[in-house]
């Protein structure tokens, strides 16, 4: 069976997930960064080289403080805590997302993980972090035109291929995006980069989707005539 090469999930309904059991909101995220400790591990068994995850949106600002600040927390203690598992695994974690208005101590855990491993090579964990795709289209144009301005690059050079340098993380095209949580919908998640990616919608909410649901995701993309306009 095919596997693919970069794979995407819309990490969605960890909210919902504990509603439905009668807990707070926050048990939900806490279930769902234990569903993506094992997604990784088994993404990296099935041999799929780069997966995107959608952590948090430039949107998700909008929601209460405490939630805010319940998943900040929770990101601060897994950079903190699992480097040394990721360095033995041999998986490189790079952001994608802007800096502002990130506080301090998370800005400080994500330089340190993506400097402790840069070097890895098996699995490349892409975290979408105070993430949108307009927002990184309109920075990647920004950065486009002080190219064009300095010199660098010259208008008539720019194509759809190396336009991918520009955005925040110089990643291979999406092949399959997966989106637990019931909605069909891409909320501001890499829009440029899943110009042909096969889309797997499921209602499982999120932290009940663990390696049986990624294996149906991966026979669901097998069974696709990727025809890519042909
Ligand atoms: C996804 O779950 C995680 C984040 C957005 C951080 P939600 O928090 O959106 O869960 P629902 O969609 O409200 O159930
Ligand atoms: C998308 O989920 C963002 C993440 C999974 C981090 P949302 O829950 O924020 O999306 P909407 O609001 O349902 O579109
Ligand atoms: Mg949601």
């Amino acid at each position: 069976m095919e596997i693919p090469t970069h794979v995407a999930i819309i990490m969605d309904g960890n909210g919902r997930w504990a509603q439905e059991r009668g807990l707070k909101r926050s048990e939900g995220h806490k279930e769902g960064g234990k569903t993506l400790e094992k997604l990784l591990m088994h993404a990296k068994k099935c041999g799929i080289k780069y997966l995107s995850v959608y952590a948090f949106s430039t949107d998700n600002f909008k929601r209460s403080q405490e939630e805010v600040d319940y998943l900040m927390n929770l990101l601060i203690y897994y950079f903190k805590t699992k480097l040394q598992t990721l360095c033995k695994d041999d998986i490189k974690v790079v952001f994608s997302g802007r800096r502002e208005p990130l506080k301090e101590e998370v800005l400080k855990e994500m330089d340190n993980i993506t400097d402790k491993t840069k070097d890895n090579k098996t699995c490349l964990l892409n975290i979408c972090l105070n993430y949108g795709a307009q927002e990184e289209i309109v920075d990647a144009s920004l950065k486009v035109a002080e190219d064009i301005e300095n010199g660098t690059l010259k208008k008539e050079d720019l194509t759809r291929d190396n336009f991918y340098r520009y955005l925040y993380q110089d990643l291979p095209p999406i092949d399959l995006l997966i989106r637990t949580g019931k909605e069909h919908r891409l909320s501001n998640f890499m829009l440029y980069q899943a110009f042909y990616a096969e889309i797997y919608f499921v209602d499982t909410y999120f932290p009940d989707f663990l390696e049986d649901d990624l294996d149906k995701a991966l026979a669901y993309y097998g069974n696709r005539d990727r025809r890519f306009g042909l």
